[in-house]
């Protein structure tokens, strides 16, 4: 069983799902909201896809679009990074909801999409040296994007090989092994090698804005290495990179720990350091069966939830829309203080983030039967109880189930300020204002709609496969710089039968 403590499907099935034709009436309450959103959010992923999206006329097959929105931002292209976690996303609901075949056509579009859009020769670089594999975006109809960008970003080859591994272990499971080898293995087999070459090497952020060393970029790459090592395997392959490199890669995150923060970027001139990205980094290597360790910056683990503490509270006092709530009152979250794109304001996945990774922990303590207060963890724990001690608390403990219940309502209170931002039809931008919420910047954002579908989906006690994270936490006592130089081989994606 690869999902447990499932709760429903309804919110995998888009039958009863238009924003256009019913009028999205929105519930009172939180269950009421995340209920009908999550069908939003699904439709809202599905009208943003190539080539049927109804809001992407001109979007290839498979090309996952950012945002319909075509000017002030112009986001009508297609980024690796947002269309890898947004697959992820449909291919984590397509297992569970157990073969949803419409979703499966998407999937293996997007597959086919992204077999001809990795040798492409790009600004970033060419395919025979895999740095082109760096290039952050493409046009929607499978072509280059030649304008200036902050480039190269190396997140996108590492989010990408988790991804298609997520699906490929799905076929595996079906006895696909020859499907898997021929269609899906090559393109991963390319972003691996990327990441194992060239994951020492600086690069732009996910915001696209600091060029040097991101906590996320690394953070997506030592899990896609370790990952990548076992399907490797199951195929009867072997990808020696990701093993020379992905200790390396792990020696390297912990440099990004200050003792009581993330700093989510090196070389970013004036800034705290203090940034989603690190939140986000948590929900991305979140691994259901493993225990709360520090190396892997687990959401249970006590330097995550000291740094979602220090992040979120970073935002509190510069929002207006934050005002009369005290410390422990879930608040509206953006990317980072001192951030000014759009006018600088919270963000709807931001804020999601924000609640999944504490649903994560929740999940992760009771597979553990147990919660530790830490040293580390302590202040966060006492934002939210101010009788917390640090100590051992097993589940049959009634301590166990009164902060549980109090990290939970937190948890929650972050989804509650999304829906208090939400317009009536339920579509999700990027931003919200400061001053009073009203949606802003990119409209129907994909991202956002995937970020509430993983966020409602922890919630549920739906989460993905481990990756593996509890047999990579050993960090290499000395960490060295370090690069495999790999190969590159043409893809193609032939017939799925
Ligand atoms: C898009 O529409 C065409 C024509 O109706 C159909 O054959 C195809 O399967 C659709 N694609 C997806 C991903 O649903
Ligand atoms: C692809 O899209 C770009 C950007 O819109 C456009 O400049 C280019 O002409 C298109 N190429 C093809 C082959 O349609
Ligand atoms: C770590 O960084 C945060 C955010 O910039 C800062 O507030 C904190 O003082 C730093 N901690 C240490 C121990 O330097
Ligand atoms: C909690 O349990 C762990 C493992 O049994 C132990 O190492 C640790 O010292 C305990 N911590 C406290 C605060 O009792
Ligand atoms: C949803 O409502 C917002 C705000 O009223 C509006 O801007 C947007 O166009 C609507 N979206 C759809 C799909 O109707
Ligand atoms: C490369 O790795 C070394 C060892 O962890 C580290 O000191 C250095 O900052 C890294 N450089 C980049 C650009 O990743």
């Amino acid at each position: 069983m690869f999902f447990s403590d499932i709760l429903t499907f309804a919110l995998l099935v888009p039958a009863a799902v238009s924003t256009s034709i019913h009028p999205h009436r929105r519930q009172s309450g939180l269950d009421g909201f995340i209920q009908s959103e999550s069908s939003i959010a699904l439709q809202g992923i599905l009208n943003n896809i190539g080539a049927n999206g109804s809001a992407v006329p001109g979007a290839s097959a498979g090309v996952v679009v950012a945002s319909p929105s075509k000017s002030n931002p112009n986001y009508f292209y297609t980024w690796t990074r947002d269309a890898a976690l947004t697959l992820k996303v449909l291919i984590d609901q397509f297992i569970a909801g157990d073969g949803d075949s419409s979703l499966e056509t998407t999937i293996q579009q997007y597959i086919s999409a992204q077999a001809k859009l990795q040798p492409i020769s790009n600004p970033s670089g060419d395919f025979s040296d895999g740095s082109g594999l760096g290039e952050p975006k493409f046009n929607v109809n499978v072509t280059a994007f030649t304008g200036s960008w902050g480039r190269p970003q190396r997140d996108g080859p590492a989010l990408r090989a988790t991804a298609l591994i997520a699906y490929g272990n799905h076929l595996l499971s079906s006895g696909k092994k020859t499907t898997v080898k021929s269609n899906i293995w090559p393109i991963v087999q390319n972003d691996l090698n990327y990441v194992a070459q060239y994951w020492n090497q600086t690069g732009f952020d996910l915001w696209e804005e600091v060029q040097g060393s991101s906590f996320f970029t690394i953070a997506a790459q030592h899990r896609a290495l370790v990952e990548g090592i076992a399907f490797a395997k199951s195929l009867g392959e072997t990808c020696d990179g990701c093993t020379s490199q992905a200790p390396q890669v792990l020696c390297f995150l912990q440099s990004f720990w200050n003792g009581t923060a993330v700093i989510s970027n090196f070389a970013d001139a004036g800034r705290s350091g203090l940034d989603i990205n690190s939140i986000l980094s948590s929900i991305q290597i979140f691994d259901p069966i493993a225990t709360c360790d520090d190396s892997t910056f687990q959401p249970c683990s006590g330097r995550a939830l000291l740094n979602h503490k220090a992040v979120v509270d970073s935002f509190r006092s510069i929002y207006k829309v934050n005002s009369g709530k005290s410390s422990g009152d879930a608040v509206a979250v953006g990317r980072y203080p001192e951030d000014t794109y759009q006018g600088g304001n919270p963000w709807y996945l931001s804020n999601l983030a924000a609640a999944e990774q504490l649903y994560d922990a929740l999940y992760q303590w009771k597979k553990q039967g147990a919660l530790t207060i830490t040293q580390t963890s302590l202040p966060f724990f006492q934002d939210l109880d101010s009788t917390a001690r640090i100590g051992n608390y097993s589940s049959s403990s009634t301590a166990y189930s009164s902060i549980t219940k109090a990290v939970k309502t937190y948890a929650d209170g972050f989804i509650s300020v999304v829906q208090q931002y939400t317009p009536s039809n339920g579509s999700l931008s990027e931003q919200f204002t400061r001053d009073d919420g009203t949606p802003i910047s990119a409209r129907d954002l994909t991202w956002s709609y995937a970020s509430f579908l993983t966020a409602s989906d922890r919630r549920n006690g739906i989460v993905p496969l481990s990756w593996g994270a509890s047999q990579a936490n050993q960090v290499p006592t000395k960490c060295q710089g370090s690069s495999a130089t790999g190969s590159y081989t043409t893809p193609s994606v032939g017939s799925w039968q």
